[in-house]
């Protein structure tokens, strides 16, 4: 019985989706993928960033072609992040710390990224040289914290 009613609910759903609504449940679903994937673009730059942070601070031992790819992966990342924070995601239900200003203040926005990117490049070209890395680390986290605390919200 339960089985049927909610068939029918659904049914009914679908027909006045027909109309109007399913249209807007399209938006919010492209809405929240559009920012759960540069979540998760972002999560894959903070977790590189750990692992690089986890050598420098001598808890792990990682070799240095191991190092390159993981600032590379960043840099890589850094090359990606246009597009995939270009969507601005108004319909979005799921929870975003990306403020208005993303897409309000884009050329600057948007800018920072190939910042981040020689950033990156610049800690993968001293893989291997602990003090040079540290100094190159110094300046990519700089460079995701001023876009953080003027782009995010807490
Ligand atoms: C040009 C701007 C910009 C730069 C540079 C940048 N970020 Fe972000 N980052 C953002 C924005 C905007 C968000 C919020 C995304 C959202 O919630 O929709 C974010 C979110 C994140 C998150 C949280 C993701 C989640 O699951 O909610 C992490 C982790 C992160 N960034 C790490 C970094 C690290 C580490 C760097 C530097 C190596 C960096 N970011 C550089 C703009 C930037």
């Amino acid at each position: 019985m339960k089985h049927l009613v909610t068939a029918g609910l659904f049914g009914a759903m679908i027909a006045a989706g027909s109309i109007m609504p399913i249209n807007a449940n399209a938006d919010e679903m492209m809405d929240n993928g559009a920012v759960q994937n540069r979540q998760m673009l972002m999560d894959g730059i903070g977790g590189a960033m750990g692992t690089l942070g986890c050598y420098l601070k001598g808890q792990c031992d990682l070799p240095d072609p191991v190092l390159r790819n993981l600032a590379n992966g960043i840099a890589f990342a850094a090359a990606s992040a246009p597009a995939a924070f270009e969507p601005q995601t108004t319909g979005a239900t799921v929870k975003t710390t990306a403020t208005e200003k993303v897409w309000t203040d884009w050329d600057d926005f948007s800018g920072r990224f190939p910042e981040l990117r020689e950033a990156a490049l610049a800690v993968a070209a001293v893989a291997g040289d602990k003090s040079a890395m540290g100094a190159a680390m110094g300046d990519l986290g700089k460079t995701c914290k001023g876009c953080h605390d003027t782009y995010r919200s807490k």
